[in-house]
Order: C-alpha cells, then structure tokens, then sequence
C-alpha cells in the first residue's frame, strides 16, 4: 500500500486499526535501525514537493490563497511585540491571522513559539507591541475579561495533556462545566458531536481513560475538547508530536477540516514541515528573537534565502 492508500483508508474510519498497524510498522522499523529522523534530510524537498502538487492542496487553495486579497477580517494580530524573560525572547514580532487561515508557526527549539501562543491566549502580555483578538487589543484587560477573550479559544496542547484521571467524556465536558451554563443532556450532546467530528465512536471511547487509547486517539480526543466550546480560534502546540507518519496525516487533515467546514483560524506550531506545507495558508518562520519569513508554503518553497534552505534540509 502507498501512504496515500493508507490516509486513505485512515479517512474511511479504519483509522484506529491503521493507527496500531502503523504503530507496529514503526518498531518495526526501528528495530530495522532505519530512523525515519535520519532520512529527513534526503526527503524533505520531495516530500514539499508532492504536497505543493498534491490535489488535496489544489482543492484547499481556493480557501487558502492569497487571504489578503479576499481581505478577511484579522482574527489575530500581533503588532511589534517585545517579551524578555531573563533575556530578550521575541523581538518586534508581528503578523497577522485572517478568518479562517491557519498559520504555521516553525522554527528551533526554544525559539519562543510555544511564547507566541501565550501571548494570543494572554497568559502572556507583552512588554511592548500589542495583541489583539477579533480587532480588541487585549493587553489591558481586566481578569474577567481576559477570560472571555480566552473563551473564544481552543488550545491542544503538546502532548495532549488530558486528565489521566478522568475518562475520555469528562475529559471533553471539562470546558463546558466551566464556561457553559449547558444542562447535563446538551453537554452530553456536545461531547458526541465533538468525537464524531474527530471521527471516534462516542459509544466506543467515552467511559475509556485516556491511557486505554492509542496516542493518535489521545490527540483526537485533545481536539475534541479544544473545540469543545465551539471556538472562533484553535491554538495547537506540536499536535504531530511523537506520531507516526500516518496518524501525523490524520491529524493534519482534521486541522484541516475544522478550517474547511467550521472556517475556524488556526495557528500551529509544529515541527513537521510536511505537514505545515500540506495546512498552512501562511507559514511564519520564527529565528533568534524575530520572524524571518512570513509568506505561503510556495513563497517559501521558492525562496532563496539561505537560512529557509537550509531550514528546509539543502
Ligand atoms: N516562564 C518562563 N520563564 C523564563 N524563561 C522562559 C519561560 N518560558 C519560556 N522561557 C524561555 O523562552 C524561550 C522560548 O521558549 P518557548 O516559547 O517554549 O520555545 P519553543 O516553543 O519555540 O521551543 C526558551 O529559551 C525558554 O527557555
Ligand atoms: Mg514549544
């Protein structure tokens, strides 16, 4: 079977028996000692390439090109933002997200992405610049109002990071007994319709713990709780992380279905630049302190810019 096959097969709802049978295929081939990691560098350029040509990015492309000449309002913007820990972190970073793009934001290690969503999310406030949200400049809020302006978020975060302790449903209504005044039946609504759209059995997975599910799943699960609250905005960290190639695909094509049919904007920080180059409307590319590209996925693969090529394995 080609990958494609396999996504394919991944999407028709097989995903959770692809998802172990590439599990195993993976230690298999570590054991193998052929590390995916140690081709990256050969394939990386190929792989851009067939996901630029591919027909799943032709179809997206009539949402994602160009947004400002559709001139969709700015969802998020960040104007000249200067945050400094013990040493200066981001340095006149600005950009901006349109409804319904999804930004990639890539980048090292370290380099203040994971930063950039806290700043949107205001458990950060900038030093100096400002964020705003849906045009409100959210640096100088009160505490309940910066909690309405999270609430309009979904955050994945890395890892997943759900309740070990509770089961796949209560990890899902968290949010809604929080912020919602929903009865006990609509919440329960909400989480069937939030695993549907993240293509799990509710009946199956419900009253399972997350560590009864495979990482794909947890990942899944994450994002029916991010998305739980019907959020303007999905903030993900690393949502590939630690996945196999084919789960990595059947993630990536669940961002892109809350952009596709609920015209959700994204930002994802990710590592994995195939799968930035399948999603992103606009990638920005994060380098000691400042944003050193913002532009598509074929402004990028078409750039000269040493450090971009270099970034993009030669
Ligand atoms: N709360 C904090 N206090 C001090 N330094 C921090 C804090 N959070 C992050 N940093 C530092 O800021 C830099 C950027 O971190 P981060 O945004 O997590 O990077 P990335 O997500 O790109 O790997 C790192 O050098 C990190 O050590
Ligand atoms: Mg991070």
């Amino acid at each position: 079977m080609s990958d494609d096959q396999r996504d394919d097969a991944a999407r028709r709802g097989t995903s959770d028996a692809a998802e172990r049978a590439a599990e195993k295929r993976e230690a298999d081939r570590r054991r193998d000692g052929r590390r995916i990691t140690e081709r990256k560098g050969e394939s990386v350029r190929a792989a851009i390439r067939d996901e630029l040509a591919g027909d799943e990015r032709a179809e997206h492309a009539a949402e994602t090109q160009a947004p400002t000449e559709r001139e969709a309002a700015p969802v998020i913007e960040l104007d000249h933002v200067y945050l400094a820990f013990d040493q200066p972190i981001l340095q006149d970073v600005s950009f901006t997200a349109r409804q319904g793009e999804t930004i990639c934001i890539v980048g090292e290690s370290g380099t203040g992405k994971s930063t950039t969503l806290k700043l949107i999310l205001r458990l950060l406030v900038p030093e100096k610049g400002k964020v705003c949200i849906g045009g409100q400049d959210i640096t100088n809020l009160t505490f309940e109002e910066a909690l309405a302006v999270r609430q309009k978020m979904g955050m994945v975060f890395q890892g997943a990071a759900l309740f070990d302790s509770m089961s796949v449903f209560e990890n899902i209504a968290y949010p809604l007994r929080e912020h919602t005044a929903l009865t006990e039946d609509e919440i329960e609504a909400r989480v069937r319709e939030k695993l549907e759209f993240v293509d799990l059995d509710p009946d199956r997975v419900m009253d399972q713990l997350p560590s009864e599910l495979s990482g794909g799943m947890r990942k899944r699960v994450g994002i029916a709780r991010g998305m739980a609250d019907n959020p303007q905005i999905m903030l993900y960290d690393e949502p590939t992380s630690g996945l196999d190639p084919l789960t990595t695909g059947t993630i990536t094509r669940l961002i892109m279905k809350l952009q596709r049919e609920l015209n959700v904007t994204s930002v994802v920080v990710s590592h994995d630049i195939r799968s930035v180059f399948r999603m992103a409307t606009r990638i920005a590319v994060l380098n000691e302190r400042r944003i050193v590209f913002f532009g598509t996925p074929e402004e990028m693969a078409a750039s000269d810019d040493q450090y971009l090529r270099d970034f993009l394995g030669g």
